[in-house]
């Protein structure tokens, strides 16, 4: 049995309501593109990917109930309901990368005289669907390939990664990006251990993938996101390996907040820094970290854990979802379903294999 996250069959959409996680596990229905919305600002669905599939799936199943007159219509209604799932969270680049793809694919079946209202909301709903089967072989590809260069610089020695956030199946459709990486080394009977931070102030270290590492049975030690120069110094730590949220032309990496320090750390160490995420995560509009935006969340994340206050009254907070790795930190390498690139390189070589 494997954790879902998403479920979906034509016409139906249940999420896994991960603010409840780990201590209970309820589904939610997502019934239309203002549910997904919401659902992806509350952070009830998280992880680059899984927003934007559960952005794309929610438009499926409300094309499916909705009667067009026109194709204009039907074309104008993707387009604006698209552009408004973008809207929902400004730093994970996958929904726009989405929205860019299938609204110039609703645009063209537009422009097709052949092609009836109906025929176009099978178009786009294959589209979506097609989108949410695709993205478990990316994983498992990133997997396989971010195993392979992590083994081939230890011959024979034991594996102990470091991980940060959660990149699992609770952030994809399935088997995971960074996660992903974790997962193969373990099938490869490789996995000696694997840290993971508690990802604070939301928790998705502790909360989600500690459920996880201990579902899969994977040896797994979760720790506060402060140890991580402890944890460095004393416990061996071969690679670490993160996701991302938006990779920039330079290399520079968007990924959520604590990620920089620890690559910080990584440097000083000598650990080598990997990024492992699918190629909708990169943005080729960007050249540089610096004009990517950073989403500020609500300082009620940080003052309180679940009901409880946990901080001072009065005091202000600061509170950043995510910072941006610069490339030069990101010592492994950048782990893409085509391989494991250099960041310097990714642009080059990603510019050959998906349109950019
Ligand atoms: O705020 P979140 O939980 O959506 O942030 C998630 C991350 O930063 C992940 O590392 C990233 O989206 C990659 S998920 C495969």
């Amino acid at each position: 049995m494997t954790l879902e996250a998403i479920r979906y069959r034509r016409g139906h959409l249940d999420i896994l309501d991960q603010l409840l996680l780990p201590t209970q596990s309820v589904y939610i229905s997502i019934n239309d593109t203002e549910d997904a919305w919401h659902a992806i600002k509350k952070m009830q669905v998280r992880g680059a990917p899984a927003i934007a599939i559960v952005g794309c799936l929610s438009l499926g199943v409300e094309i499916l109930k909705n009667d067009f007159t026109n194709i204009e219509e039907t074309v104008h209604f993707i387009q604006e309901k698209l552009e408004y799932l973008v809207t929902s969270r400004p730093t994970a680049v996958n929904m726009n990368d989405a929205a860019v793809k299938f609204i110039n694919i609703a645009k063209k079946c537009g422009l097709d005289k052949s092609l009836t209202v109906e025929d176009i909301k099978q178009r786009m709903l294959e589209a979506f669907e097609k989108m949410f089967k695709d993205d478990v072989a990316t994983n498992k590809a990133i997997g396989l390939y971010g195993a392979e260069d992590i083994l081939e610089q230890r011959e024979g020695k034991c594996i102990r990664m470091l991980t940060h956030c959660n990149t699992g199946s609770l952030a994809t459709a399935g088997y995971g990006t960074a996660l992903g990486v974790i997962r193969k080394l373990q099938e490869l009977d490789r996995l000696d251990h694997v840290y993971c931070t508690e990802t604070r102030p939301y928790n998705q270290g502790a909360r989600l993938t500690a459920y996880e590492l201990v579902f899969e049975k994977m040896p797994a030690t979760l720790v506060c996101d402060s140890m991580v120069s402890m944890l460095m110094k004393e416990k061996n730590i071969t690679a670490v390996v993160v996701g991302a949220d938006r990779v920039v032309k330079n290399g520079d990496t968007a990924n959520k907040i604590g990620t920089y320090q620890i690559a910080i750390c990584a440097k000083y160490h000598n650990v080598p820094f990997y990024v492992a995420c699918p190629t909708t995560t990169f943005d080729s509009q960007k050249e540089t970290g610096k004009e990517i935006v950073i989403e500020e969340r609500p300082p009620k994340e940080m003052l309180y854990v679940k009901d409880i206050r946990i901080a001072a009254e009065g005091i202000e907070c600061y509170n950043p979802a995510f910072d941006v790795t610069p490339a030069e930190l990101i010592t492994g390498g950048i782990i893409t379903e085509f391989g494991v690139f250099s960041p310097d390189k990714l642009y080059e070589e990603l510019k050959s294999r998906i349109p950019v």
